[in-house]
């Protein structure tokens, strides 16, 4: 599908996760994944509110049945009756992992350590990304895996007798990934002993907090390390309440920032400090962005923010800032676009392995309209101040592409048409009617 659009008016208003008749922000994506499989390696009935309805939860909620995990979705509260870390059921047909990495990645480091045989497979799309970040260390620990070459899925787990648990390792991990770290800690709750994990830079720690909350003994000697040691008991079920999602607010914040005339509170936010590198960036370019702290739900510190029309101007950002804003990229170009002066990323060469080639993909779509953008090897130079024209874009399959170009559209000087905009729906389900309900001037065309 298609998605138009045109200048509106400014972004004013408030979204929240408990907007009363209005379109709601959506819960956090990478709480929602952990949330939901952690819940089914507990023991007992878990409870999880605000929990994120979309494309990429939805592979894990059917993935996690065709293991037998019995869940209950209502009105964006999860239920799950975990059966502990023994309890998924053998399924002799793949489980799809559709466009969602986390899926795979976390789902396989469950399946390590619960010892079953599964086949894990994925759109074409995620056949592409890399696999032998996890397989590798997975092998080193005594899993029985097999990907394609090694390094590409589908994934191939044959049964491991679980009396025989897996080797402690300490391993050092040449990406930051929060994926990848998280694949491994799952499968060290079966290891004979304590494991270590260590990051070339940190990435966003949801994991540790909620293994924590439910008994885990997981901590982190330093900001680069975490330990853990498997649990001699069952892991406790989950009661949480899951902010809104920091990624998703991204687009409105920058919508806010770049729209003359713009005044949004988003309320309910999850600010973990792996999270928003982004707050920093756009601070440092001088945009109007405070956040309000607000509460901790499971180790998790919530916060509404405020963000009004700003003179943005370029920025430099590098090191293990990108790390802490690794999904806010494409947002982060059009920012950078309408800011005064030269912006550069660099040290971002993670980006070529997420949904798209995001280097890539937002130097061609952002040249659709009107920006120019230099690719370099591990990021991008943006000379701002550069008007936004009209065009047609298409979003390369990448969700948070899409939404990028629609925040574009909003500035733009004629109609922007992003196609297959559709993939807008694995994380941000209402995104068109939230933006519209605040002001912007989008609609679906066929
Ligand atoms: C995620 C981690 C990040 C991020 C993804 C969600 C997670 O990936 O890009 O959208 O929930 O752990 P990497 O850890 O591979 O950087």
């Amino acid at each position: 599908m298609k998605l138009v659009v045109q200048t509106g008016d400014p972004i004013r208003g408030t979204a929240g996760l408990y907007a009363e008749g209005g379109f709601r922000l959506p819960g956090d994506k990478s709480l929602s994944h952990r949330a939901a499989l952690f819940a089914a390696l507990a023991q007992g009935e878990s409870q999880v509110e605000n929990f994120l309805d979309s494309g990429v939860t939805q592979v894990l909620l059917t993935c996690l049945r065709q293991l037998g995990v019995q869940w209950q979705l209502y009105d964006r509260t999860l239920i799950v009756q975990g059966g502990g870390l023994d309890s998924f059921s053998a399924n002799s047909e793949p489980l799809f992992c559709g466009n969602s990495a986390t899926t795979m990645r976390l789902l396989t480091g469950a399946l390590a350590a619960s010892g079953v045989a599964a086949t894990l497979d994925g759109s074409a799309g995620l056949r592409t990304r890399p696999m032998d970040r996890i397989v590798m260390p997975l092998i080193a620990m005594g899993v029985p895996i097999q990907a394609s070459d090694q390094r590409k899925a589908p994934l191939q787990l044959s049964f491991r007798d679980r009396s025989k648990p897996l080797q402690a390792r300490e391993f050092f991990l040449s990406q930051a990934s929060a994926q990848v770290k998280t694949c491994l800690l799952l499968a060290a709750l079966s290891a004979d002993g304590t494991s270590v994990i260590n990051e070339p830079a940190s990435s966003r720690d949801h994991t540790e907090r909620m293994l924590r909350s439910m008994g885990v003994e997981v901590y982190q000697p330093n900001s680069l390390s975490v330990v853990i040691k498997p649990p001699s008991q069952p892991l406790k079920p989950l009661r949480i309440k899951l902010p809104a999602d920091f990624s998703a607010a991204a687009f409105l914040i920058v919508a806010a920032l770049i729209t003359p005339g713009s005044d949004v509170w988003l309320t309910d936010v999850g600010i973990n400090s792996g999270r928003t590198g982004l707050v920093e960036v756009i601070q440092d370019m001088g945009g109007k962005l405070e956040l309000f702290y607000k509460d901790n739900q499971a180790g998790e510190d919530i916060a509404d923010i405020h963000v009004q029309f700003s003179a943005l101007r370029g920025v430099k950002v590098q090191g293990d800032l990108v790390v802490r804003m690794i999904d806010e990229f494409p947002i982060f170009a059009v920012a950078a676009a309408v800011a005064d002066g030269q912006t550069v990323v660099k040290d971002a060469s993670e980006l070529r392995f997420k949904e798209s080639d995001r280097i890539k993909a937002i130097v061609q779509q952002l040249s659709h309209i009107g920006i120019s953008v230099i690719e370099t090897e591990d990021g991008f130079i943006i000379n701002g101040g550069q008007p936004i024209n009209g065009g047609q874009v298409d979003c390369d399959g990448d969700h948070r592409l899409a939404m990028a170009m629609a925040v574009a559209g909003i500035n733009s000087n004629s109609q922007v048409q992003i196609n297959g905009a559709e993939m807008i729906n694995e994380s941000f389900p209402h995104f068109v009617d939230l933006f519209n309900s605040l002001g912007a001037n989008m609609a679906w065309q066929l």
